[in-house]
């Protein structure tokens, strides 16, 4: 038979978490391309599944299980499918344990993804589980291959890691120290960015104002945002995650004065009752985290700014739990996500013993939803009239016949318009705001050209 008629053999990839997880299996893909593999969305199809996995809550947790659940079956149907684990997860002791039992070909842990191609390898040829997860980080690894969700809009990492140890939070467990990468290697990859297309960036981190520390370089992450918004063909620079400790006056003054960069900071609060915070190793009260965002809003006109929030973290009295809804109505977030504490071995919220029961933080998440939904609909509402410059993205996913695009402040606007909009940034009348979206019209001039 002719070799070259051969399919190429499969893999799919199923990924799970934050947007560090979405970047990570971009890299994976590449991997295991460089193999010889290509993707599919079938997995009977697949020689290779590889999960990209998060722990950031027990929900998280369960979702991957259940989808493991069904993928072994199909195993057990197909013996020489390989079952690939990596992600957060992984560097867990227990998620080890459990996966022994299952059955999983492959773990490998976050500071083992360039080894990927070496461990199938290895699990093919001896077909028995490869377990090769590092408890800690090694150097940050360049110029691994990867492949990006093709489109106008891409997420470059800047530095992988957290120092902070929030007491509730298994991320500085799963993703080691903090570690910045080279300005001149983030900027390299946001020009190769521009040269294929691409306008827009995402810049990543946990943690990212805190960038450029342990660097041989003298730099900030304000600098670094002031470059990559220099960096020709990118018109638009985005950011996530900022932590409030870190929010400097020079980071605040070069948002406001570059036009290149989104006015839109997403600076997770966390909790609104001082006691909590201090709890929590958050680092700032809620008079300091007031005055941030009093500043940030008198300085980038139009701003917005978004937050996470958890309810029922453990001591988290009624009081408390008010506190957090009162800072909700006074900061006015543009968006939020609302979380239920998730207790998380390993950390040191674990060990306190006045967990919240189950019921009251499900009540608390719906009143605190109900509040935020509310002050979102309304600051939405007022944009109602308004012209918005927004960065068209694609198809909407609810409703083909239109398209879905973004504002400066990453509102999702939902327009008419034909495909030949795609990737263009072009001014539009908001219609209608919603809690969670805008609906919008394209201006005449922009239709007729
Ligand atoms: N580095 C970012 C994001 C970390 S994870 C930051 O510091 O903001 C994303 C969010 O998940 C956190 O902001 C927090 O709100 C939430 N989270 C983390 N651990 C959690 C836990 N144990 N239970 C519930 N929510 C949690
Ligand atoms: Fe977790 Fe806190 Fe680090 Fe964010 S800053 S990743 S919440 S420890
Ligand atoms: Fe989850 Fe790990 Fe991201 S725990 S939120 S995938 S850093």
């Amino acid at each position: 038979m002719d070799q070259q008629l051969e399919k190429a053999p499969a893999y799919l990839t199923l990924t799970y978490g934050c947007q560090m997880n979405v970047r990570d299996s971009e890299i994976m893909n590449g991997l295991l391309e460089a193999m010889g593999y290509c993707a599919t969305d079938k997995p009977e199809e697949a020689s290779i599944i590889l999960f990209n996995t998060c722990s950031v809550r027990h929900s998280a947790e369960n979702k991957v299980y259940g989808k493991l659940g069904e993928i072994s079956a199909l195993k057990r149907r197909n013996p020489d499918l390989i079952i690939a684990f990596g992600g957060c997860m992984a560097q867990l002791p227990e998620v080890q344990a459990r996966l022994k039992k299952i059955g999983v070909d492959v773990v490998f842990g976050t500071h083992n993804i360039h080894e990927l191609p070496y461990l199938i390898e290895q699990a093919r040829q001896s077909k028995t589980p490869v377990f090769q997860v590092w408890d800690q980080e090694g150097e940050v690894e360049e110029n691994l291959p990867s492949v990006r969700r093709p489109g106008i809009s891409a997420f470059v990492n800047i530095m992988y890691g957290c120092n902070n140890f929030c007491s509730y939070c298994i991320v500085p467990y799963t993703r080691g120290r903090e570690r910045s990468r080279r300005s001149a290697d983030i900027l390299k990859e946001v020009q190769e960015l521009a040269d294929q297309g691409y306008r827009e960036v995402t810049l990543l981190g946990q943690n990212v104002n805190s960038y450029g520390k342990g660097l041989d370089e003298e730099i900030d992450f304000a600098d670094l945002l002031a470059m990559t918004a220099r960096v020709e063909g990118i018109d638009r620079v985005r950011f996530t995650t900022s932590h409030p400790k870190d929010m400097s006056d020079k980071l605040i003054d070069t948002i406001a004065g570059n036009p290149v960069i989104c006015e839109h900071i997403h600076v997770p609060l966390q909790a609104g009752s001082n006691r909590i915070l201090k709890r929590m190793n958050r680092g700032y009260t809620r008079e300091h985290y007031l005055e941030i965002t009093n500043r940030i809003r008198e300085r980038i006109p139009g701003v917005a700014i978004t937050s996470d929030l958890i309810v029922g973290f453990p001591g988290e009295e009624d009081e408390d739990f008010a506190d957090t809804l009162d800072m909700v109505e006074k900061v006015r977030f543009d968006a939020a996500f609302t979380f239920m504490y998730s207790t998380r071995s390993g950390t040191r919220a674990a060990e306190f013993t006045d967990q919240v029961p189950l019921e009251v933080k499900k009540a608390r998440l719906n009143q605190l939803n109900l509040v935020q939904y509310r002050i979102a609909r309304e600051i939405n509402q007022s944009l109602e009239g308004k012209v918005e410059e927004v960065l068209v993205e694609g198809p909407s996913k609810t409703d083909k016949t239109k398209l879905t695009s973004r504002t400066r402040t990453n509102r999702v606007v939902i327009i008419p318009g034909s495909e030949d909009l795609i990737g263009q940034i072009i001014p539009v009348r908001i219609v209608e705001g919603k809690s969670f979206s805008l609906f919008g019209e394209v201006l005449p001039a922009v239709k007729s050209s």
